[in-house]
């Protein structure tokens, strides 16, 4: 990064890389500098070989609170189709290779409960709240929310919460299968930090493998997805951290896996 974030910091705990989402005022409303900036954070970390994990987190009252209402409240369709308003720059957290770990507390609403989806899974404070409440600014999910939110909760509730824009707390987004653990608020980085870093230690190899072959899930029928999952297998035989694990297991020592 050539200048120094505004909307965002970033820092490291061990290997795992961790931007937080710093627009206090406007509870993270996304804008495109902070997801210019996001994006370019998850990258680097991405192409930093001493970072095996990341997390995406933000404030105790917040994760984000939708796109920047303020900024889109006069773009015309002319504006958002020509300059591929916010869409744009929210694709590069995909093309991010190791494993994203979204720690929400507080609002994920709109884009917030979109960004938080695109990463790899969630982990909620037990005041986190999530929702897609763009219909009641006569406008509809613009990031990928009407297709991430059913594949994570059913046609059902995702209606629900698109369609009425209400917000459900953490423990029905655990219930409904949106996020993967709810946890005390004063324990939420400690849980996101602790599940990053047994990632960390694991081969990056077979890391980065699962990521791609759960991703599939998404993007392919069965057989495909499980023939896709099946070449993964196969391929990770080529490794020097397979022959390692293995071997540790049956030596009963802990792996020291390199990451070739
Ligand atoms: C800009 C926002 C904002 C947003 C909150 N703020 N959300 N600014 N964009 N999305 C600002 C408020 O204007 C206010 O600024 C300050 O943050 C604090 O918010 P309050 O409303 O005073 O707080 P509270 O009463 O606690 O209510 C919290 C809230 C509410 C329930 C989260 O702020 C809210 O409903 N926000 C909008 C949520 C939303 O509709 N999100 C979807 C956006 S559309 P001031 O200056 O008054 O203090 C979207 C499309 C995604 O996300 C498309 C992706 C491509």
């Amino acid at each position: 990064m050539s200048t120094a974030p505004e909307c965002i910091t970033v820092r490291t705990e061990g290997r795992v890389g961790i931007v937080t989402l710093n627009r206090p005022k406007q509870l993270n409303a996304l804008n495109n500098q902070l997801m210019d900036e996001l994006g370019a954070a998850l990258k680097a970390f991405d192409a930093d070989e001493n970072i095996g994990c990341m997390i995406v987190t933000g404030s105790e009252k917040a994760f984000a609170a939708g796109a920047d209402i303020g900024a889109m409240a006069t773009y015309t369709f002319a504006d958002v189709y020509k300059g591929d308003y916010i869409t744009r720059n929210w694709e590069t957290i995909r093309s991010v290779r190791k494993p994203v770990i979204a720690a929400v507390s507080g609002f994920a609403l709109g884009g917030g409960c979109e960004l938080a989806m695109m990463c790899d899974f969630i982990i909620a404070a037990d005041n986190a709240k999530f929702g897609q409440p763009e219909i009641k600014l006569g406008i509809i999910p613009g990031a990928g929310g009407t297709q991430r939110l059913p594949r994570a909760v059913g046609k059902s509730k995702a209606m629900d919460l698109a369609l009425t824009g209400r917000m459900m707390d953490a423990t029905e987004a655990e219930r409904a299968g949106l996020v993967s653990r709810v946890v005390p608020l004063d324990k939420l980085m400690d849980e996101a930090l602790g599940a990053a870093l047994i990632i960390c230690d694991f081969s990056q190899l077979a890391v980065m493998a699962a990521k791609e072959s759960v991703n599939r899930a998404f993007e392919s029928g069965l057989s495909d997805g499980v023939m896709f999952e099946r070449r993964m297998f196969h391929a990770l035989f080529a490794t020097q951290d397979q022959k390692e694990g293995m071997a540790a297991f049956v030596e009963k020592r802990k792996p020291d896996f390199r990451n070739v």
